[in-house]
Order: C-alpha cells, then structure tokens, then sequence
C-alpha cells in the first residue's frame, strides 16, 4: 500500500498485534503497539475487511511499555521479535489472552489460560536458529512482512557461542545455527537454491561431520545436522516433564509417540512403561529415524519411519496412550478424525501453534475427546508464539436428556 498513516487507539492483543479500528471502521493488527494504547501506524496491509500496521509513534504509552532491548525490534526492521516492547508478565498476559480466544472461538472450548516462564531469561535462550545470509554475505533475519534482509550484528534471543557467526561472512542463503548441548556449535549452509547442505565450523571452516549430543533427565541423545531438535534450552525437559506429567504412564503399558523426532519424548515414556510395556514411535524424516533407533537403543521402544496418514495413524489402537507432536500446521483434518476414531483414552497433545491445536482439539471433540488439561509455556520469548501441551481423555457419556438419565429409572 502507499504510504499511509493514522492514529489508532489499541484494545486488545492478537495474532499479529495489537487490534484497533481505523478512521474507515475496519479491524487493524497494529505490530508494536501494546493494548490500551494511543499509536500512530503504518498500515503494511489492507484488505476489505481489515488491515495490517505497524506502530511507529506511541502518543500515549501503555505502563506495560518497555524500551525493546535489542535495537533491531523496531518498526520496519526485524520481524523477529515482535514482542520486545513489552514487560515479561504482559507479553505472557498476551498469549494467554490469544490462546483463549482460540480455544474459544475455534473449539467452543471456555478456559482461563496462565502462560507459564521458562527458568532460562529470553536473552540467550535460543540453540538453534535460522539466518539468512544476503550477497554480501552478511548474516541477517528477514525484516516484517518483507524478504528484505535486516543485518545483524549479533542476534539477542541467540545463544552467546552463536555470536561469533554473525561476525563473518557466508555463502547467500539459509544459515542454520545449532548450539544444541555442549559440544561446538556448528552452522548448517543451505545455499539460495535450498538442496545443497553443508555443514561448516562457526568460524566459516568446513566440517565432515558434525552432530549434538545432549542430555535431558538423564538420557543422551544425538541429534545429526537434518534433524528436529526443540528451539529454546529448557524446552526438552519442561515438555517431557509435561508429557509424562498428563500421560501418566504405567509399568507395562504401551505407548506411541507420533511424530518422535530423535525420540526426545519415547525415551522418557520407554524408561516409565518398564521392560513389560513399549513404545512405538513413528517418525517420517530418515536423518531423525536413524538418530532415534540409536538414542533408544537398549529400551523397549520400536521406531517406524512413515508419515502419519489415515491410515498410518491406526496404529494408535495398539496403545494405552498416545503422544503427538506435529509440526505447526497440526493434523490434517482427515487424520484427527482418524485419530479420535482409534486412539485409546489418554492422548497427549504437544503443539507450537495454538490456531492449529485448537483447530484439532475441535475435531477431537466431535470424535468424543474433551480437552481435560492444558499447560502453555513461554518457549518463544519476545515472540507471539508459545508451545501448548494438551491432555484429552474421553468425555463423559452425556445423559440423554434430563429427566430420563439412567440413575432415576430405577426398577
Ligand atoms: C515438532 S517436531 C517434534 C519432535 C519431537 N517430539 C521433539 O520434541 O523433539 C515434529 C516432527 O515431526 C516430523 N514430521 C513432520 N511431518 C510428519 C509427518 N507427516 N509424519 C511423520 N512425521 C512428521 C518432523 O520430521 C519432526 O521430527
């Protein structure tokens, strides 16, 4: 759009920013601004019934505004971080008010939300990041709602041993950042055109190989350069915690974890089920597959390579519990029909996207699950995102209609 500008008055928060009206009567996510206040914005984006803005003057400033500590949170410039400006409890106060509204508006599910803290501070907390070098080499995240690159010279959210790769220069393209564990931290180097991997030492160096190995609760697993490992530092223990926290898992039941990565949560749930029970993960990319039978070796878990599908997810059934985890885009809707068809009473839903878990949660209620627990973690600092861990258990049966229940037709 031309450059356009306006004053808005700020209400709530939102996936996108904080929500206003313009002059015109349409909704405008304002990226920036802070609930309660005063703004002037740029609007990014207008459709026909809303519009996108950033906020680059406050008029008047909400007592929950604090100066963002990294100087590339500003309008304009990186998309990163759009939650710097904010005090900790309110940018946790923001998330929970937008996963509620999700849950509610999406499953008809009421509940009060509480985003909990990481123990680790934002700054530093990150052991894996995506970079993108530009032509001149320079390392850099793409700028808001643009494929513009913001240059930088060392990236806040990152951690510290990670610093030194933003002092040189590398081929144009991705440039992953892997901290993960105490071993020397490596770049993995996609190139522009994405194909090409190669793995290089932070200080530019080429490496053969190179792979982390870290300890969570007390197992070490590797984790090879292709593989899922979790963002933020704390986010391997809390999660499992969490997991085996609603799964409960007894000696000698089975378990099955879908979408395991290099089996961070079947080892736990392997270690509970004991030598009498099992676990059966199920995971599509071949690099996690390999790290995983590696990190479970000695335990009672089986690792199947295959996409979770339909038909794939029938394997639920063979459970007393199941664990899932996908990707940001959720279930497809035909395998959380799937799933809710099948799955046995206990299921565990971990999720870095609350639109999506919401969308299935939906589904996972028409097919007689109900969403008994919930715990949201701040994994995502300075950022609108969080990580959600869902219990569902079957609900209740519902009593015909009242006046006819069972319990008063006695003989
Ligand atoms: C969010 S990660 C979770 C991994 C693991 N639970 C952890 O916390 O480390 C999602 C995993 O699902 C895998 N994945 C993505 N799409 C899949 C699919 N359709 N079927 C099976 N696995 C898939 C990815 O390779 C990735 O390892």
């Amino acid at each position: 759009v031309d450059h356009v500008e306006e004053v808005v008055r700020l209400e709530r928060p939102a996936t996108g920013g904080a929500v206003g009206r313009l002059g015109d009567g349409r909704v405008v996510f304002v990226r920036l601004g802070l609930p309660g206040e005063l703004v002037r914005c740029a609007l990014a984006e207008t459709a026909a019934r809303y519009a996108r803005a950033e906020a680059i003057e406050v008029l008047e400033a909400s007592p929950e505004r604090v100066t963002a500590p990294c100087p590339h949170a500003a309008p304009g410039r990186c998309g990163g971080c759009d939650l710097q400006h904010a005090t900790d409890r309110a940018q946790r106060d923001w998330k929970a008010h937008v996963v509620a509204e999700q849950l509610a508006r999406v499953a008809k599910i009421e509940r009060d939300v509480r985003v909990e803290a990481a123990p680790s501070a934002p700054t530093g907390s990150r052991v894996r990041l995506r970079a993108l070098a530009g032509d001149d080499g320079a390392l850099g995240l793409r700028r808001w709602r643009s494929h513009d690159l913001e240059p930088i010279e060392w990236c806040r959210v990152a951690d510290p041993r990670l610093t030194r790769a933003f002092e040189r220069r590398w081929p144009a393209g991705e440039v992953e950042l892997r901290a993960i564990g105490p071993g020397e931290p490596f770049a993995v180097v996609r190139g522009a055109e994405g194909k090409r991997r190669d793995l290089r030492s932070l200080d530019g160096g080429p490496r053969d190989r190179a792979h982390s190995r870290v300890e969570v609760l007390g197992h070490t697993f590797d984790v090879s350069p292709a593989s899922f490992w979790q963002a933020h530092r704390d986010a391997p223990e809390l999660l499992t915690r969490s997991v085996l926290e609603f799964a409960a898992p007894q000696r000698g039941e089975s378990a099955v974890d879908l979408f395991g990565g290099v089996g961070l949560f079947a080892a736990a749930l392997a270690r509970e089920v004991g030598p009498g029970g099992g676990v059966t993960m199920v995971e599509s990319s071949p690099e996690a597959v390999a790290d995983a039978r590696r990190n479970l070796e000695g335990l009672r878990a089986r690792v199947r390579r295959a996409e979770v599908t339909t038909t794939s997810v029938a394997i639920v059934e063979a459970g007393d519990l199941v664990v899932l985890d996908p990707p940001r885009s959720g279930l497809a809707r035909g395998v959380a029909w799937a799933l809710a068809g099948r799955a046995p009473g206990r299921i565990v839903y971990v999720s870095c996207d609350a639109a999506t878990f919401a969308r299935d949660v939906a589904i996972l209620a028409e097919g007689g699950f109900r969403l008994a627990d919930l715990r949201v973690f701040d994994l995502f600092p300075w950022t609108e995102h969080v990580e959600l861990v869902g219990f569902l258990d079957r609900a209740p049966a519902r009593r015909e209609s009242a006046g006819e229940g069972a319990s008063q037709t006695s003989p």
